[in-house]
Formats: C-alpha cells, structure tokens, sequence
C-alpha cells in the first residue's frame, strides 16, 4: 500500500461502541480497513450526485413466456447503448432468465436505464449495483 498517513479521531465512547459493534457485523478486521471503506462510499455518493462518470451492473431476472417482454428489453438496451458495455444472459430453468448489464457512464442515465428495466412488466427483482471508475483511491 502507497503513503499511508495517521491520523487522530475524537469521537465519544458511546459512538465508537456502536462502530465497533458495525464493523464486527461487516467482518472487518480493523478500524482503518472500516473507516477506508466509509470514506470511499462517501466519495462515490458525492461522484453519483455531481453525476460524474462511474461504473456498475444491472440485475434483473425476468420470465422469458411474458408476452413482447425479450423485445421490449432489447429495445431499452438499444436506446441506452451508450452506457451499456456488455450484457450476461443466462436462462435459470424453463421461465426465469437472469441478465447482468454492465454499464458505465453518467449516473442520470445509468438510473434511467435502471428503472426502465425494472418498469417493464415481467421483470422482477432488479437491482442496480455502482462503483467508481477507479478515481477513487
Ligand atoms: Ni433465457
């Protein structure tokens, strides 16, 4: 790891129990690697809100029988082309399909893609996961 710097925190014992009793919860093995996590997550809030560039996949799973449902997809795909960098289909058992989406791109349109996804009828259990594009230290 690159210049690491130390530094002091301040906080009242109260708080800092309830830290400690998140960070056994999240399996970390120390405060720092918590703390490090903490401020990456913050940073990525603050690139999704200035709508900078990030990355990230869209889930979704689907019942390929619904009726238009597979054109209806290939259609919002179509349109947001420009975030979209790949697509994993993979068929689950006779009706589900699973599709992962990997997208990069402006925040704004990623959840607009996003949520025309999951709008479509037939979709069910999407969800949107989004990490920076390694801006992030
Ligand atoms: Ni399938």
């Amino acid at each position: 790891m690159a210049d690491i710097v130390r530094f002091g925190v301040s906080l009242e014992n109260a708080l800092l129990k309830q830290f400690d009793r998140l960070i056994r919860e999240r399996n970390y093995t120390n405060r720092s690697e918590a703390i490090r996590d903490l401020i990456r997550e913050e940073l990525l809030k603050k690139e999704w809100t200035e709508d900078q560039e990030v990355a990230g996949a869209i889930t979704y799973i689907y019942d390929h029988h619904q009726r238009d449902l597979l054109n209806k997809i290939i259609d919002v795909q179509h349109d947001f082309h420009d975030v979209i960098k790949s697509t994993q289909h993979i068929h689950l058992d006779h009706h589900n399909c699973l599709e992962i989406v990997a997208v990069q791109g402006n925040p704004s349109s990623i959840s607009r893609l996003s949520n025309t996804l999951k709008a479509l009828k037939g979709v069910k259990h999407g969800s949107l996961n989004i990490s920076g594009i390694g801006q992030i230290a």
